[in-house]
């Protein structure tokens, strides 16, 4: 089992942020923090690890597309179709080989918890949960359905996740936008038709 982070280390993550972070996107990142940190308490998860995923979660959502691709070449991590078309959603990867490199961060739920945040994933923890949903419904998030996913998230966080990658699903059909191939999978495993190991087959 994981140990809770040490202060310094929580003080490095906040530190990361501050200086990779505009004003507006740092007070995101510390609501998420609160969140998360509730959320943890609530659902019998340890809080310090998930403020330490929150602090770290978008260190790298500032530094461009094209930094993105060559950072997660440069360091070996996978990148798909979807990533290419649209390199920010390497932002959470990158994050947390960023912090796994620079702040010495061992804890592979936590960094887990960072890759899977932007579009979900089968088989996640319950700290991933809690980063993933914190991130939809810190404060300043406002959306038609928040409010139910807010309320779904302090007591059951699969549920809550379950309308999140719905309504996600739904916005992007609005759109005509394809949705990522691991979010539909991450729901296809919420709602129990596929195990996380399995790809699916169809
Ligand atoms: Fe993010
Ligand atoms: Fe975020």
């Amino acid at each position: 089992m994981d140990l809770p982070p040490s202060k310094t280390l929580l003080a490095d993550a906040r530190r990361l942020a501050e200086t990779n972070l505009s004003k507006a996107r740092l007070g995101h990142t510390l609501r998420v923090a609160q969140t998360s940190e509730r959320l943890a308490k609530a659902h019998g998860a340890d809080p310090e690890r998930a403020l330490l995923a929150a602090l770290i979660h978008d260190a790298t959502r500032e530094i461009g597309g094209t930094n993105l691709l060559h950072l997660a070449e440069a360091w070996d991590l996978p990148v798909g179709r979807p990533e290419r078309e649209s390199p920010k959603l390497l932002h959470g990867p990158v994050a947390a080989e960023l912090a796994r490199r620079e702040l010495g961060v061992t804890d592979e739920g936590v960094l887990q918890a960072v890759r899977e945040h932007t579009v979900a994933a089968p088989g996640m923890s319950d700290l991933s949960l809690i980063l993933y949903l914190a991130d939809k419904i810190e404060p300043a998030r406002d959306y038609p359905s928040v409010e139910r996913i807010r309320h779904l998230a302090e007591r059951d966080l699969r549920a809550a996740a379950t309308e999140a990658l719905r309504r996600s699903v739904a916005y992007n059909e609005k759109r005509g936008k394809p949705t990522h191939p691991d979010s539909l999978r991450a729901l296809a495993w919420l709602e129990g038709d596929e195990s996380p190991d399995e790809p699916r087959s169809d």
